[in-house]
């Protein structure tokens, strides 16, 4: 007897089963006809995923566009400038309501896991205490991580080295870092070095707004793996977005990838904001701003797409689906294979997953029961639909369910027939 099964659903690798959930973890994948269960959820033909994962994001500053006003000039110095104006009168109730207004947004689409730095260049720590508050409260529906961010420079800004430990002391769970936006490359690297440090020395996972510029010299990332090398840190340490590396030289480049691969760094580009914020100098042509992400994918190292904005100083769009982000990065990146565009998917799910250390994700007998149904035959049509979530379940709870949109009946296609040339194309 269980308490729900999902009954039907195809799994991200193409194989049809049933899976049966007792409490908050999968008991069962298989056929499962004679099980009884409370609950019944027919997914027969519809994509059946682990559920969304953003290992990237601003919770702290989501859903306040326009507050106290738009960004003109679209630049991230801009926005950054503008979230300065807005930390002045926002208040912590604001953030709650904001954030978790977003949860829902987020639950909703079949995001269940995201990484949110919170800005820690703050006195009051107001935005640390409401995301640790709301962070209690989505506990049950969504794995929030949250990463102490010394927005305004970890040395650049006066109090932002002791706010930054007083946030860890207070429960945030990651280290993060802006070495690019120190007033030195030596004081950038040294930053690198002193929160590596600090992370070894509390056992926590590091993760970095790293070379978030077009400037080809600024090389963080090379400290950063480094430094993880040194410490021991291997696997627990991610460089988010790596900018500066689309314009970086190539031969430096051949030397940095094996290192960074050595140092088992993971990766986060985030596609929608670097190709709005990159480039925002040049004349033409105008650069893309993405990072190397077949390059690192072809040398093993974990690389997943994170989201980072929704409606905030940065990013005037978003709506907390990942398979926006990932259709973004696909373009980008030039993903257009099949083989390709299978990885995007996994960018956006088990990939982040990886790189959040979430231990007890995935759809296996003993995984915490979280899943989304899809309408959509297989991962690559979910991309290129960016299909409804028909059901979400997080911790063996339905949390959401959608009906199927008229359209999707004229716009989804004969799945075998995309399924074989999808098989016979280039892999
Ligand atoms: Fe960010």
């Amino acid at each position: 007897m269980f308490d729900l099964i999902v009954k039907g659903g195809v799994l991200p690798d193409g194989k049809v089963a049933d899976i049966g959930i007792k409490g908050n973890k999968i008991a069962a994948i298989g056929p499962l006809d004679d099980a009884e269960a409370a609950q019944v959820i027919d997914a027969s033909g519809d994509l059946v995923s682990p559920p969304f994962v953003d290992p990237h994001f601003h919770m702290d500053a989501t859903l306040s566009y326009g507050l106290p006003r738009i960004n003109t000039s679209g630049t991230l110095l801009e926005g950054i400038g503008l979230w300065g104006e807005l930390k002045q009168v926002m208040t912590q109730d604001d953030v709650v309501d904001r954030a978790l207004k977003y949860c829902d947004w987020a639950a909703s689409m079949g995001l269940l896991a995201i990484r949110s730095h919170v800005d820690t260049c703050d006195d009051r720590l107001l935005g640390v205490e409401a995301l640790l508050e709301v962070r209690n409260q989505v506990k049950d529906y969504i794995d929030l991580q949250l990463v102490a961010f010394p927005q305004d420079g970890f040395y650049r800004d006066a109090t932002a080295r002791q706010n930054t430990i007083r946030a860890l002391d207070m429960g945030v769970d990651v280290v993060g870092g802006i070495p690019h936006f120190e007033r030195t490359m030596t004081d950038g690297a040294a930053s690198v070095t002193e929160l590596c440090e600090i992370a070894a020395g509390r056992g926590l996972q590091v993760d970095m707004h790293c070379d978030e510029t077009d400037d080809p010299h600024s090389r963080h990332i090379e400290t950063l793996a480094r430094e993880t090398q040194r410490l021991g840190l291997q696997g627990r340490v991610a460089g988010s977005h790596l900018t500066s590396m689309h314009s970086m030289d190539n031969y430096y480049v051949s030397k940095l990838l094996p290192l960074i691969a050595e140092a088992e760094i993971n990766v986060i580009p985030n596609p929608l904001i670097n190709i709005v914020l990159q480039g925002r100098h040049d004349t033409y042509p105008k650069r893309r701003g993405l990072t190397r992400v077949k390059e690192m994918l072809a040398l093993g190292i974990n690389v997943g797409w994170g989201q980072d904005c929704v409606l905030d100083p940065w990013y005037s769009l978003g709506t907390g689906d990942m398979l926006d982000v990932a259709f973004m990065g696909l373009h980008v990146a030039q993903m257009t294979s099949p083989k390709e565009m299978r990885t995007c998917f996994d960018m956006v799910t088990v990939n982040n997953a990886k790189t959040m250390g979430l231990t007890d994700y995935g759809l296996h007998v003993g995984a915490k029961a979280s899943l989304v149904v899809l309408d959509a035959g297989d991962p690559i049509e979910a991309l290129r639909l960016r299909a409804g979530r028909l059901c979400v379940i997080a911790n063996g709870s339905v949390v959401s369910q959608t009906p199927r949109a008229d359209a999707s009946l004229t716009l989804k296609g004969r799945p075998e027939m995309l399924r074989r040339r999808h098989n016979s194309g280039d892999q």
